[in-house]
């Protein structure tokens, strides 16, 4: 397909999962709308259509709770297709949403489709809701410095070799029977397995139980480890909040400190052994066993480390397509299951945002045109195989091809 053919089969993505208001991710794995999904579809709508792009994340911050926190699902509308729907999470909340956050891009991206875009109404409306968002992160999810997830759900990805250290230490004997509904939809073996589908309702009963109180989540919670990912991501998040307030004539150096503190605090995720930042358990100090996607957004936040640098080229050099989610050389690496070795546009594409503004542009390219070639060859799947280019997860894709659209379709490409 040429590329401006490619264009419009992207745009028929978007037109085709959107249900008014909010794209849902792909049809039948994932009927609702998902909270960074959704950052990534208005950065897709930018390319075509401002208002659109403003809408989706208006809609998303909608479902914004009173405490901060952007759920990482809004359950607009009901569907049987998805499992645990909002029965199972029962937040009391209207709309009705998960209980725990996703990976905070809105804010990078609001700035790129305000530089793509315009649209500095629309841009000034949703500040303040960003910033008492990056808020939540920083009382919620920062009890000792860096960013922490309680559920790998909220870290976006959800079955990455980050999570194994206390992945193993979830209780499982009270979980119960449940349906999964997503292996109805996709090849089992490119999806987490029935273990970890146990340890992550467990989590979610723990959370339902004690009534979504984050206190006691954090506290006493099956699960809680620091995130490199989005300590990265908030880094550059609270950075381009700031530079948003200077735009808007507000005041941004709240943010701005809460990126300082951030910065400050990566020692506690360096792994000697590894030479780079890994994920690492609060509850025993156990750090995550091999470098993933985690380390590699390091290259998002700008932050400088070449031992790590070079661990990153290394892991990259590996594959043909992309950065993978997982090291090639971990005995954990598993080419096309999920987060534990494929490549995804979304992190290519978050990854290059970091490189253009460092001035890495042959960096950028490079990644650029894999993605592209993987996007051209494969269509616009959830994610792919590294080595070979395999297309694999869900087809028809929203942020594969919002990504498309962004970024991996640019002429130089
Ligand atoms: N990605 C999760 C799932 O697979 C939820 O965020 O359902």
């Amino acid at each position: 397909m040429a590329d401006h053919d490619l264009d419009a089969a992207a745009r028929d993505i978007l037109h085709g999962n959107d249900r008014g208001g909010y794209t849902i991710p792909t049809s039948g794995l994932y009927p609702f709308q998902w909270n960074w999904d959704s950052a990534f579809a208005a950065w897709g709508f930018a390319s075509f259509d401002g208002d659109r792009a403003w809408t989706e994340l208006e809609t998303l911050f909608s479902a914004q709770w009173a405490t901060g926190m952007v759920p990482h699902i809004v359950f607009h509308r009901p569907d049987d297709g998805y499992f645990p729907g909002p029965d199972v999470w029962a937040t009391g909340t209207a709309p009705p949403s998960s209980g725990i956050s996703q990976p905070p891009v809105a804010a990078i991206m609001a700035r790129l489709i305000h530089e793509r875009a315009g649209g500095t109404d629309r841009l000034r409306a949703l500040y303040p809701k960003l910033l008492a968002w990056h808020r939540w992160w920083r009382q919620s999810r920062c009890p000792t410095g860096v960013a922490c997830v309680t559920h790998p759900w909220e870290s976006g990805r959800d079955n990455c070799p980050d999570w194994d250290p206390g992945m193993a230490n979830v209780d499982t004997s009270q979980v119960g029977t449940y349906q999964r509904r997503d292996t109805g939809h996709v090849d089992a073996s490119m999806r987490p397995g029935k273990l970890d589908y146990d340890r992550y309702v467990a989590m979610v009963q723990f959370g339902r139980a004690c009534g979504w109180d984050q206190e006691a989540i954090l506290r006493e919670g099956p699960f809680l480890m620091g995130d490199p990912a989005i300590t990265f991501i908030l880094i550059r998040a609270n950075r381009d909040l700031a530079a948003i307030a200077d735009l808007l004539g507000e005041d941004g150096s709240e943010p701005l400190a809460w990126a300082d503190d951030l910065e400050a605090a990566l020692p506690w995720l360096w792994n000697e052994t590894l030479q780079a930042y890994c994920a690492r358990d609060l509850r025993n100090g156990a750090f995550a066993e091999t470098i993933s996607s985690g380390a590699a957004l390091g290259l998002l936040a700008g932050v400088e480390n070449a031992a790590m640098e070079a661990k990153i080229a290394a892991m990259w050099d590996k594959v043909r397509f992309g950065m993978p989610s997982n090291d090639p050389g971990a005995p954990s690496f598993d080419a096309r299951r999920y987060w534990r070795g494929p490549s995804w546009p979304v992190v290519n594409a978050l990854i290059a945002v970091g490189l253009a503004s460092a001035g890495r542009h042959e960096e950028e390219k490079r990644l650029r045109r894999e993605t592209a070639q993987l996007i051209r060859e494969g269509g616009f799947y959830e994610y792919f195989d590294p080595l070979d280019g395999t297309p694999c997860g869900g087809d028809r894709f929203t942020w594969t091809a919002a990504i498309w659209l962004a970024w991996a379709n640019r002429e130089d490409a």
